[in-house]
C-alpha cells in the first residue's frame, strides 16, 4: 500500500531540499529543521552553493518537470514550487533517491512567490498543464493572468523565457490574449505541439494531468514568451 498524506506530510519535513511556507501574511520559507530561512536573491550561491541558472517549475504537481530537467539540465538549478505537499512528495523522493544536488521544492501557494526569489533570480519559468480556471469569473487565478505576470517580472531575468504547455484550448487562446496585450514577446507557439517542426527533448516530459486529459483536448499546446519591460 502506497503511504497516506500524513507520512507524506512529515517525509517532506525532514527533507533538506525542500521549503514549505504556511502563511500567508507573514510568508517565509521553513526549513527541514524548522528554521526560517531566506534564500531570496542567494539560492544559487547559498543553497546550491554552484552558482548555476535557475529554474522554476510553477503547479509541479508530482514535479515531472523538475525530475527530468534536474537530470537533463546538470548546469542548472530546478524548483518545482506547488501548493500541494503529498504531490511534491513524488518529486521530492525521487530527487534524494538519484542524490541529485540541482533541484530543491517549494511548498507554497504561487501567489507568494515574489516573497522567496530575488530581483532576477530566475531565469525560466515553466508551467506545464496549470489549472485552466474555466469559469470567466477565475480568470485571474489563471497562472498566465496579468496579475500573474506581474508577479513573475519580479523574479524573472529581463531576458527570461516563460514556458506554458497546456492541453486547454480555453487557457491556450486565454494566454495568447494577455502576451499580447501585456506586450511581451512570443518566442514559440503551436497549437498542436506534436504536430510541430520544434524539437526540444523536454518537451516530450509527460506529466499526470497530461496524460488525464481532463479537457478532452485533441491537441497540446505550447507557448513560449518573453515578459519584456513595463
Ligand atoms: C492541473 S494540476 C497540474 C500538475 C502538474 N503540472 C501536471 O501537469 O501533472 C495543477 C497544480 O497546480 C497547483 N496549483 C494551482 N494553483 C496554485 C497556486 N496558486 N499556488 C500553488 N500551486 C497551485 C495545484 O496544487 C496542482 O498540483
Amino acid at each position: 500500500m502506497g503511504k497516506g498524506k500524513l507520512a507524506k506530510f512529515d517525509d517532506l519535513s525532514q527533507m533538506p531540499h525542500v521549503f514549505q511556507n504556511f502563511s500567508w501574511s507573514d510568508p517565509q520559507l521553513i526549513n527541514y529543521q524548522k528554521e526560517a530561512v531566506n534564500y531570496n536573491g542567494r539560492w544559487a550561491t547559498d543553497f546550491f552553493q554552484n552558482g548555476q541558472p535557475i529554474i522554476l517549475e510553477l503547479a509541479c504537481g508530482y514535479g515531472e518537470y523538475t525530475m527530468a530537467m534536474a537530470e537533463h539540465l546538470p548546469n542548472h538549478n530546478i524548483i518545482g514550487v506547488d501548493i500541494k505537499g503529498n504531490r511534491i512528495w513524488t518529486g521530492a523522493r525521487y530527487i534524494q533517491e538519484k542524490q541529485l544536488t540541482n533541484a530543491a521544492f517549494v511548498r507554497t501557494t504561487i501567489d507568494l512567490i515574489h516573497h522567496f526569489f530575488g530581483a532576477a533570480e530566475i531565469s525560466e519559468i515553466w508551467i506545464p498543464f496549470p489549472d485552466p480556471h474555466n469559469r470567466h469569473s477565475k480568470q485571474n487565478k489563471r497562472l498566465t493572468s496579468p496579475k500573474f505576470l506581474e508577479l513573475y517580472r519580479k523574479i524573472l531575468m529581463p531576458d527570461g523565457v516563460i514556458h506554458l504547455k497546456t492541453d486547454s484550448d480555453l487557457l491556450y487562446k486565454y494566454t495568447l490574449e494577455v502576451v499580447e496585450k501585456e506586450g511581451c514577446t512570443i518566442i514559440e507557439n503551436y497549437r498542436d505541439l506534436y504536430n510541430s517542426p520544434f524539437a526540444n527533448p523536454l518537451l516530450s516530459v509527460s506529466t499526470r494531468y497530461e496524460r488525464l486529459n481532463i479537457s478532452g483536448a485533441d491537441t497540446i499546446k505550447y507557448v513560449q514568451f518573453r515578459l519584456g519591460q513595463k
